[in-house]
């Protein structure tokens, strides 16, 4: 098969398609042929040598994808009962691996692809809304009426924290750059703030007087600490990104990971119970191993997709050979919503 390859880290010319071996489903895994690639800031990363957890080079990237299963997982093992067999629709969670023609998935980390949902959509969903649904509403247990801060709202997470606060009744304000203000109002955000013109701290100040009940923040450092100045009592800053140390050329820049790690505050129970206020750290791949769990939730989130309550923003698709220009286009932050690759 052919597949994506990162031969070194560094900028998005670092992706190479090559020939590799066609995967060997293990036993409980299911190999699909691969129709659309979710693209994630967390690949740039991995590319870089940013992300935790990345496997050294060579490697293939990418977390997500839909596709038609080729060949189910052996009669026997834990499909949690699903009972995929070849010819099926699904969504699936790699790790890692994702860009290529083929892959090879454990089953517990399988979906059905709902019926009536594209390709594209199904590869856009799973990173995108499960982290901003573990934010919002598993770990942050968000309520109607409660006022939400979503920084890069424009982005992949973005939009689906901003689609799923809506769909909760939650008050949404969301920070993006000058160019994506119109779209953050499309995307139902009702108080948009363009970084460049104003301090969001200020903005919080001005219109939530007293704070916010969730700030959503993936940008890390120094952002952080100004995002907790504008918790309310009980608020909670969700901690789930560090795109603050990728540079703009793509190449890993430790000067620059270094100075944001300085940045990072660091917060003291103490100080946390006096103020009434939770910092939460989500992380997929935490939620991703409790198999189960995940399912629930994209059930939740199909659910809501059935009903029209949310539905990914595709900004562009890119044949699955031009991972690099996708990657290109990420990094000058020129998606709205979700990146796809598409494979033939
Ligand atoms: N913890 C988890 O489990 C988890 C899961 C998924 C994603 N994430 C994190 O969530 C964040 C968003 O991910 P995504 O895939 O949805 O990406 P994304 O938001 O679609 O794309 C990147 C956007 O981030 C903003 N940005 C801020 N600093 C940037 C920088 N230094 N370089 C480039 N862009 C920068 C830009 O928006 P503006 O133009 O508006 O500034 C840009 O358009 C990332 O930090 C990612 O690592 C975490």
């Amino acid at each position: 098969m052919r597949a994506l390859v990162v031969r070194r880290y560094g900028p998005p010319e670092v992706l190479e398609m090559q020939q590799a071996p066609d995967p060997q489903p293990r036993p409980g895994e299911v190999l699909i042929r691969v129709k659309a690639v979710g693209v994630n800031f967390a690949d740039l990363l991995q590319r870089m040598g940013l992300y935790p957890d990345s496997p050294k080079p060579p490697f293939v990237p990418g977390l997500e994808i839909a596709g038609v299963v080729e060949k189910a997982a052996e009669p026997g093992a834990q499909d949690h009962g699903e009972n995929f067999r070849p010819g099926d629709a699904v969504v699936a969670m790699t790790d890692f691996k994702a860009y290529a023609e083929w892959v090879a998935v454990p089953s517990i980390y399988t979906y059905r692809l709902p019926a009536g949902m594209s390709f594209n959509d199904g590869a856009a969903i799973p990173a995108n809304y499960l982290t901003a649904y573990e934010a919002i509403i598993t770990m942050g247990n968000m309520q109607p009426g409660q006022r939400i801060l979503v920084h890069s709202a424009a982005g992949g997470v973005g939009t689906a924290a901003v689609q799923l606060a809506r769909a909760r009744g939650l008050f949404v304000f969301g920070t993006a750059g000058p160019t994506k203000q119109e779209y953050l109002r499309r995307i139902g955000v009702q108080h948009a703030i363009d970084y460049e013109k104003s301090d969001f701290v200020e903005v919080i100040g001005k219109y939530a007087p007293g704070g916010v009940e969730m700030v959503m923040d993936p940008i890390g450092g120094k952002s952080w600490e100004k995002s907790y100045e504008c918790l309310a009592p009980t608020g909670r800053l969700v901690a789930y990104g560090f795109s603050t140390v990728a540079s703009s050329d793509g190449k890993q820049d430790r000067i620059r990971a270094a100075k944001a790690m300085m940045q990072t505050p660091k917060f003291n129970p103490l100080d946390l119970m006096k103020k009434g206020a939770a910092v939460i750290g989500v992380n997929l791949g935490q939620a991703r191993s409790r198999g189960d769990h995940c399912r629930s939730e994209l059930n939740d989130i199909f659910r809501m997709y059935a009903e029209g309550k949310i539905k990914p923003m595709i900004s562009k698709t890119f044949p699955l050979e031009q991972a690099a220009a996708a990657h290109q286009y990420v990094q000058e932050r020129k998606n709205l919503g979700k990146v796809i690759l598409t494979v033939k």
